[in-house]
């Protein structure tokens, strides 16, 4: 994903510096090359040779050294660079930053680069709070820096407050969808939705369905990757929210019917990877409901829930998905017919490896000359990107949907 991408990874002197370790690994293992560059004060907290040992490339800890390989290195990294990373920042880097100081090598590369920076913070809250530094960062937002806000939690020195070190997560998702911006879905307004529902029996049962969010969350992190803007309707997930993505959480079926309804005006594409309730209770009683005499059945009674994909329709294009135990294509097909989509990705549920819950997929396209592509076994994020390049050829396509102005 990263691979190609070289990413230049500043590391100041905080104590959260430890957990740049984990974020120069897996930037790494997702194929960036990532080259190391410490402040001085960073190198206090943690050695130089753990992340040469985690990135196989040398770090970059001084201006005046002279076995790093790089003849003059803020000016080779600068040049290097796709995306410079500062996790942590600490209120001094910030600082000196905003103030085109550029005395070590950290900043002296990022005065000299054309690359976006990104600055995850990490101090104390009142340093972050400082008018001092909040007039820093406002002032290098307007230039090409993007923060990720530091985040509540336990602090170095004991207290509970801001200024914690972001996610390594976000800093990740954050990065891919910064090196994404300029990518073939740029201007493109897509919204997903993804999960199953939750449609109420009594204050504490609800009917439910497997579905875990993979899917959908798969696609809109795709698509964000490739500079679109996503809106994600969810329903109940143990996912955590990706970041770079407009996430709208929801209950019900009438739920997420009319959040689709309120963001996909503007969409270009509405892709429904949700696993929607198609019957919910008639009614919801206000009372917790109680057992009854031994042996007596209880009879729930049961509506259609509304078809959103059927029923919301406009100048975007439609995917759908099927998630069959039987007949997958004609009943996919059936579906595609039936709701008029542009799209549809079928799977059979029944295989343990595709479908609900795991990590892979086994789908088939269909589009709606009937044409089909059966994929084979792939993790849900390559299944992703196939259906954003099918979509993305029908958006090229499409003079309609393509010459929304919005
Ligand atoms: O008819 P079926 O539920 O199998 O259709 C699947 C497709 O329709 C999925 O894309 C699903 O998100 C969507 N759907 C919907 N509203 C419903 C039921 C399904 O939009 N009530």
């Amino acid at each position: 994903m990263l691979a190609n991408k070289t990413i230049v990874l500043g590391i100041t002197g905080s104590i959260a510096s430890y957990k740049s370790a984990d974020l120069a690994s897996k930037l790494t293992q997702d194929g960036a090359r990532v080259e190391v560059i410490m402040t001085e004060s960073a190198t206090r907290f943690i050695s130089p040779i753990t992340f040469r040992g985690v990135t196989s490339r040398p770090v970059v800890t001084s201006m005046w050294e002279m076995s790093s390989g790089f003849s003059i290195e803020h000016v080779a990294l600068a040049e290097a660079a796709d995306i410079i990373v500062i996790a942590p920042a600490t209120a001094d880097i910030i600082a000196k930053l905003a103030n085109g100081i550029a005395d070590d090598s950290l900043t002296c590369t990022v005065l000299a680069t054309k690359a976006p920076v990104l600055i995850a913070p990490a101090m104390d809250t009142g340093m972050w709070r400082n008018s001092i530094t909040q007039e820093n960062v406002a002032r290098l937002k307007t230039r090409d820096f993007t923060f990720i806000e530091p985040g509540y939690g336990h602090l170095a020195s004991g207290c509970v407050g801001e200024g914690r070190l972001a996610d390594i997560r976000i800093i990740i998702d954050t990065i891919r969808q910064i090196l994404g911006r300029n990518g073939d879905m740029a201007g493109k307004r897509i919204v997903v939705t993804a999960g199953g529902t939750h449609e109420a029996i009594d204050p504490v049962r609800y009917i439910g369905n497997r579905s875990s969010g993979k899917m959908g969350f798969a696609v809109a992190e795709a698509a964000r990757n490739r500079g679109a803007g996503v809106v994600l309707i969810t329903g109940p997930t143990a996912l955590p929210d990706p970041a770079g993505i407009e996430v709208i959480h929801i209950q019900t079926a009438i739920q997420m019917k009319k959040a689709v309804v309120k963001t996909v005006a503007k969409a270009d594409v509405l892709i429904m990877a949700a696993a929607v309730a198609d019957y919910m209770p008639k009614r919801q009683t206000t009372q917790k409901i109680k057992k009854t005499a031994a042996g007596r059945a209880l009879t729930l009674d049961l509506v259609e829930t509304p078809d959103i994909l059927a029923e919301v329709k406009g100048g975007f294009l439609r995917v759908g998905f099927a998630a069959e135990t039987e007949d997958i294509i004609e009943n996919a097909t059936r579906k595609l017919r039936n709701k008029q989509l542009d799209l549809i990705a079928a799977n059979d549920v029944t295989a343990s490896n595709s479908g609900f819950e795991v990590d892979t997929n086994r789908v088939t396209i269909i589009s709606q000359d009937g044409k089909s592509e059966a994929l084979p076994l792939m993790s849900k994020k390559e299944v992703a990107g196939r259906i954003l390049d099918k979509v993305l050829k029908l958006l090229n396509g499409k003079p309609g949907a393509k010459g929304h102005t919005h």
